[in-house]
């Protein structure tokens, strides 16, 4: 079976294409378009621009993957007219994206696609609704089954992507992003239960809100990573509160770091904040504080729940400090641990069509019952 995976909710637009088996699942191509470059200058995402970029992107995107798959085969033929009114329903609000797709499925043999897997939500509206459109327009006109994903589900199953971790039960998963920072109990794969979140910002956010203040550009997370690595010794004496690291619930909360990072600079001169050292010295506190936090959150939940392993997901898990000392921790409570391929830790399209595999959320809808929940939960806490 070919799976399709569909990927919109911020800013990176996913497609994916993955042979599916009983016994195992292959992917065969995992094609990304990242809109790094335009957030840039807003210090984030902004919805509208995001929104537009999908659109422009989202249908070279599926031809790429399918050429990748060997997918994509031409063929000269006419619009199926009984569709054709549908269709313009369904993406009148897109008119440029609707042109271009008249022309694909007037050139292009439907292909040997089996279900498309798309993200309902969480995420920002306007782009949840690109994916969930064109997920719609390809159903209708190719008369294929449409599956609903939990973006967040996701995060926690890139874990088996390319890879085939022993995951014991019950499991603690942290999903760490720029949107979300959740714990997660995992009784099993499909039965989740949030035992802890951000009470403001993401983990992610914080990285990339403090990167602002630095003038670091965005997204802040790898590049104060980066500055971090580089730390050597201390001189200036930067201390940056840990929030909430020792109230006994499992919740978060990153907005005050990002207030401290503000006066902390605020007392400095102008030439020691543009020094390498200063910069250098307050990303490597930056990042010491959030994954501290995180550490010592996810260090209580395994004692509560007597977990066997720890899964990790989402953009931040990319982060190589937040990596060794959570393997750290995996170590001196003897459970397991498991971290995405570095390709997967960021938003794509591959662990969106994955879900259906391994989890029991997999209810195929008729394409005109999709909708975007902005705020979908993982489950119930
Ligand atoms: O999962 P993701 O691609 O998108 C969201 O759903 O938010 O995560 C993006 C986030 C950004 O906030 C980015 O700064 C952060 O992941 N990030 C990192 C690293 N690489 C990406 N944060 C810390 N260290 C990294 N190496």
């Amino acid at each position: 079976m070919i799976i399709l995976g569909i990927e919109t909710s911020c800013d990176d637009t996913g497609i994916s294409l993955m042979d599916e088996s009983p016994e195992k699942v292959r992917i065969l191509a995992n094609s990304v378009s990242c809109q790094e470059k335009i957030h840039s200058p807003y210090g984030g995402v902004f919805p509208a621009l995001a929104k537009r970029e999908h659109q422009k992107n989202i249908l070279p995107l599926l031809k790429k993957a399918l050429k990748k798959a060997n997918l994509l085969k031409k063929e000269e033929g006419s619009l199926d007219l009984s569709k054709i009114k549908k269709l313009e329903n369904v993406l009148e609000r897109y008119p440029d994206l609707l042109s271009e797709m008249k022309s694909f499925f007037s050139n292009y043999k439907k292909p040997e696609i089996d279900k498309i897997v798309v993200t309902v939500g969480p995420g920002l509206e306007p782009c949840l609704w690109v994916g969930i459109n064109f997920a719609r327009a390809l159903s209708l006109y190719w008369e294929i089954d449409v599956i609903p994903v939990n973006h967040l589900e996701g995060h926690l199953l890139s874990n088996l992507l390319d890879q085939n971790p022993a995951i014991p039960f019950p499991s603690i998963g942290l999903i760490v992003s720029g949107g979300n920072t959740q714990i997660i109990l995992i009784e099993k794969l499909g039965k989740y239960k949030v035992i802890g979140e951000t009470r403001d910002d993401a983990a992610g956010e914080c990285f990339d809100k403090t990167a602002r203040l630095l003038g670091l550009g965005y997204p802040g997370g790898k590049k104060i990573s980066e500055l971090a690595k580089r730390f050597k010794e201390s001189s200036f004496d930067i201390r940056l509160p840990r929030p909430m690291i020792h109230e006994k619930n499992l919740d978060f909360s990153f907005s005050g770091l990002k207030t401290a990072v503000l006066y902390e600079t605020k007392k400095r001169k102008k030439e020691v904040l543009e020094s390498a050292e200063y910069r250098i010295e307050i990303a490597k506190e930056i990042e010491n504080a959030i994954v501290e936090v995180i550490a010592k959150k996810i260090e209580k939940s395994i004692e509560r729940f007597d977990a066997k392993g720890i899964v990790v997901g989402g953009g931040v898990s990319a982060n190589k400090k937040l990596r060794s000392d959570l393997k750290k921790l995996a170590r001196t409570k003897r459970i397991s641990i498991t971290f995405p391929k570095i390709r997967y830790t960021g938003d794509n399209a591959s662990m969106i069509a994955i879900v259906p595999h391994f989890s029991k959320n997999k209810k195929v809808v008729n394409w005109k019952s999709l909708r975007p929940n902005s705020n979908l939960k993982i489950n119930g806490r």
